[in-house]
Formats: structure tokens, C-alpha cells, sequence
């Protein structure tokens, strides 16, 4: 049911629409507004804050009922505090489980990078490299956290390849990287903080003419549908994308139908690994 004096409409907003995790988040979501008669509204802050914020400005005067964010910034985040206090309910999606005052759903990513470095170890990789975003992105740091965890003791070393953004150009520029090391010392295996990276640092790999997984074995992050479709079927550690955003528009829901709620909700969910050609043995 939908708060009287409002629009109709309820509000997600992203990071990075060309990204096929938010595509499926948004798919379950909009399922469970247009069910209770509202319409769902898609903006991207394309993972800049200046453009965030002046989509919450907008958004506050339209007066929607709610607000779905996947915020470009972790912790503390004033802006969204004052929606909080103008009654329009925040649900957090894909972080913000350490958010108190509001409700929010995501995936235990440190988990996620355990059960990616446990699998290559496990394949017999022992230089791996670590290719992920802005580390100030929450997924990306515990991505990498787990990643460290899993390899603790095991002799294996960890080169972490920075890139400036979670996108297919990230990875292209981080195999270009990883290629012009000698073969000796470069990382036999890859694991990527989404499937975007993985997808560019497959496409550069083939390009610089090393084979995967037999050169380098490459593991990736959300499991979109492209990663089963990419050149050499792509390993990733699968998140469960509809149902995140399925869980955070009923969690909304809930905040809409009972204000000024004290205690909030926080869903975590279990990322389960996908293996495929790309980290199968060689
Ligand atoms: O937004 C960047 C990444 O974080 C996405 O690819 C998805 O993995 C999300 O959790």
C-alpha cells in the first residue's frame, strides 16, 4: 500500500546502469512496487557523488514515497538522513548492512572473496592478482578482504591491480598490466571484484595472446548473464540480484506502511561460486 499525499512512485538509485547487476536488482524491485499500484524510478548516479546528490535533490521534490540507493560512498551519509526525517523511508541496497537507521539488503561479500581465492588456490594458483575498483566501493574492499582471509597461510602471494572504476575498460587496462609482466613472476589467476572487470580482463588476456585458464585463470563477481555468454565461459561468484532487489522493495514496503520504525532490517545473503571454463583445470 502507497502513503497518501505522495506521488505514486518509488525511487532506486544506482550506481552504474550500464551494469547488468543493477539492470536484474532493479527487475525485482519494480516487481514489487507495481504490485502495490506505484511505478518505480531509475536514476544513475554513474558512481560520481556530485550526481547523486542532485538526483536526491530532485527526488525529494517529487515527494516519492521511498528510496532505494546503492550509495557512491560508504558509511555516514547526512543527505539521506534528511529524507529519513522527512518521512521518506531509505532502504540501503548491495552495502550498508553497518547503517543502523536504516533498513538494507546485500550480500556477504567478504564471504564471496574467500569462496573465489579458495577455489583458485584449491585449482593450484599460487601468484594471484586481485582486480577491483575504487577501493572506497564497500564491495570492493571486502572482496578483497576475503580474498586476503582465504589466502592466509597458504604461501600464495597477492598482487593487487587498481582500477579506476568497476568497468570492462578497468579490466582491459589491468590485463594490459598483468600481460607486460614476465611470465615467471605474473599471476597464473585473476579474480575480478565484478564480472565487468573480468569480462575486459578476458577481452585483453586473449588480445596480448595468452589462453585462459591455462595462462591465466579468471574468476569475476555477480554472475551476470554475460559472464556464461563471454568468449571462454566465465567463473564468477553469483549474487542473488532479482531477490536483492525483491527484499529491498518489501523492506521499503514495510518502512511506508509503519513510520518512524525504530528498529531496522538488515538482509544479508549467501554469494555461492559458479565454476566454469574460465578457472577449470588446466
Ligand atoms: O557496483 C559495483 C559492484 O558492486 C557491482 O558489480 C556488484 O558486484 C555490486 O555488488
Amino acid at each position: 500500500q502507497l502513503r497518501a499525499g505522495r506521488s505514486r512512485t518509488v525511487a532506486i538509485v544506482v550506481l552504474d546502469v550500464s551494469n547488468p547487476f543493477f539492470t536484474d536488482v532493479v527487475r525485482g524491485a519494480e516487481g514489487v512496487v507495481e504490485s502495490a499500484g506505484g511505478m518505480l524510478i531509475v536514476c544513475n548516479s554513474g558512481e560520481d557523488p556530485v550526481r547523486e546528490q542532485r538526483h536526491l535533490d530532485m527526488l525529494e521534490e517529487q515527494r516519492v514515497q521511498g528510496l532505494l540507493i546503492t550509495p557512491v560512498a560508504d558509511g555516514a551519509h547526512p543527505r539521506l538522513d534528511r529524507f529519513v526525517e522527512r518521512g521518506i523511508p531509505v532502504v540501503l541496497v548491495d552495502r550498508g548492512a553497518g547503517q543502523t537507521s536504516r533498513c538494507s539488503v546485500a550480500v556477504d561479500d567478504v564471504l564471496g572473496g574467500r569462496l573465489a581465492a579458495a577455489h583458485l588456490l584449491e585449482r593450484g594458483h599460487r601468484r594471484i592478482a586481485f582486480v577491483g575498483g575504487p577501493m572506497a566501493i564497500r564491495q570492493v574492499a571486502e572482496r578483497h578482504r576475503g580474498t586476503g582471509e582465504a589466502l592466509e597461510g597458504s604461501g600464495a602471494a597477492l598482487t593487487l591491480l587498481p582500477t579506476g572504476s568497476l568497468s570492462i575498460n578497468g579490466g582491459r587496462k589491468a590485463a594490459a598490466e598483468l600481460a607486460a609482466m614476465p611470465a615467471g613472476t605474473r599471476p597464473t589467476a585473476v579474480f575480478c571484484a565484478n564480472d565487468l572487470l573480468a569480462l575486459g580482463v578476458l577481452q585483453e588476456v586473449i588480445a596480448q595472446g595468452l589462453r585462459v585458464p591455462d595462462d591465466v585463470a579468471i574468476v569475476g563477481y555477480d554472475d551476470i548473464e554475460f559472464a556464461a555468454a563471454a568468449a571462454v565461459p566465465l567463473s564468477s561468484v553469483r549474487q542473488p540480484r532479482e531477490l536483492l532487489g525483491r527484499t529491498a522493495a518489501q523492506l521499503l514496503e514495510e518502512e511506508v506502511a509503519v513510520p518512524d520504525r525504530h528498529e531496522h532490517r538488515h538482509a544479508v545473503f549467501q554469494p555461492e561460486l559458479v565454476v566454469r571454463r574460465s578457472s577449470a583445470v588446466t
